[in-house]
């Protein structure tokens, strides 16, 4: 039997190339050789956006979209919205019982964001516990292997923790799963800032045009010490030429362009041309299949309808068993 993946994203805005190389490529190689759900989690993205549901909600198509133009085959892939799914919720409110609140507001993940959103003392409970239920959307799946980001390493983490409190209190019953991190953990951004990130707006998205792509690769930021084309130039930690080495697949073209670059022969415009050519080759099968099943909603319906039917037999399946294992499996 092929070993199970759940993976999947916050559907709160368009995903862009950092995603791409961080889980979306890996995603697509791995759909032919495993069982891959990925899932729409948008009760998690409601745990920072519960005020502004409509983005959410409009977001989940988007999301699905974004998914099918990178290359994620429905039929291969399930893909699920996570609110369709009760068992999910169920789930997490028996594994609240696994951790501590010390714990929770310990994963580095979370901490990060609580300070980036500013919460300070008004933490919303249901925000400080999404990893809590990001293990059960992967316990849920009895996934195996759970392809994500460098940022998502402490989710798998407390999940496996989880897991193993669960296990050795009420018997073997759940998957512990592994993290699978991506070529490129953490791409950083235009403007090169650590990590590409829709709020630091230093992005280009799977849905850019190819007018928008030139432009944004134009104002990237490159070596700051060159000012002039002639000076010999800094490829190490040059935000084009790590973009260069993550999207040119014409390694022929960019070992020449870093040996003028550092020679001092070859001026940002040449080298940001062809990182532009690059991206837009890359995104140019994108574009065509977005624009072909925007074209067919019912297609799209159909995919969402028929990936939740199936995952609700496979969590429900999950969900019997952890209520069996904590004797709460009532017959009467
Ligand atoms: N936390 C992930 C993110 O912010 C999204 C997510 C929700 C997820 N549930 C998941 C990722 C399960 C992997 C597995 O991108």
């Amino acid at each position: 039997m092929k070993k199970r993946i759940l993976t999947g994203d916050r559907p709160s805005g368009k995903l862009h190339l950092g995603h791409y190389v961080g889980s979306l490529a890996n995603r697509v190689k791995l759909q032919d050789d495993y069982d891959q759900y990925i899932l729409i989690a948008d009760v998690q993205a409601l745990t920072d956006n519960y005020e502004n549901p409509e983005k959410v909600a409009n977001s989940v198509r988007e999301l699905l979209l974004d998914y099918v133009a990178s290359g994620i085959d429905p039929e291969k892939s399930t893909i699920v919205i996570q609110s369709q799914l009760p068992a999910i919720a169920e789930l997490t409110v028996f594994y609240l019982n696994m951790v501590s609140l010390n714990r929770v507001l310990r994963n580095p993940t979370v901490k990060a964001e609580i300070e980036q959103k500013g919460f300070g003392d008004t933490i919303p409970a249901g925000f400080a516990m999404y990893p809590v239920s990001q293990a059960a959307d992967i316990t849920a799946f009895e996934a195996n292997v759970v392809p994500v980001g460098e940022d998502q390493l402490p989710m798998i983490e407390q999940t496996r923790e989880i897991v193993r409190k669960f296990n050795n209190l009420y018997g073997e019953t759940l998957v512990e799963p592994e993290a699978l991190v991506g070529e490129f953990p953490r791409l950083i951004g235009l403007d090169g800032k650590a990590k590409m990130s829709k709020s630091l707006g230093n992005s280009i998205y799977l849905s850019d045009s190819p007018e928008e792509v030139n432009k944004k690769v134009m104002s990237m930021f490159t070596d700051p010490t060159r000012l002039k084309p002639t000076d010999p130039g800094h490829v190490e930690g040059n935000p084009v030429f790590i973009y260069h080495d993550a999207f040119n697949p014409n390694e022929e073209e960019v070992t020449d362009l870093k040996d003028r670059y550092v020679a001092g022969k070859v001026g940002d415009v040449e080298v940001k041309q062809k990182l532009a050519i690059a991206i837009n080759n890359l995104l140019e099968p994108m574009r065509k299949r977005r624009s072909e099943l925007e074209k067919n909603p019912e297609l799209v319906n159909k995919i969402l309808r028929e990936g939740v039917e199936k995952a609700r037999l496979v969590s429900g399946e999950v969900l019997e068993k952890v209520k069996k294992a904590m004797k709460i499996d009532y017959k009467f």
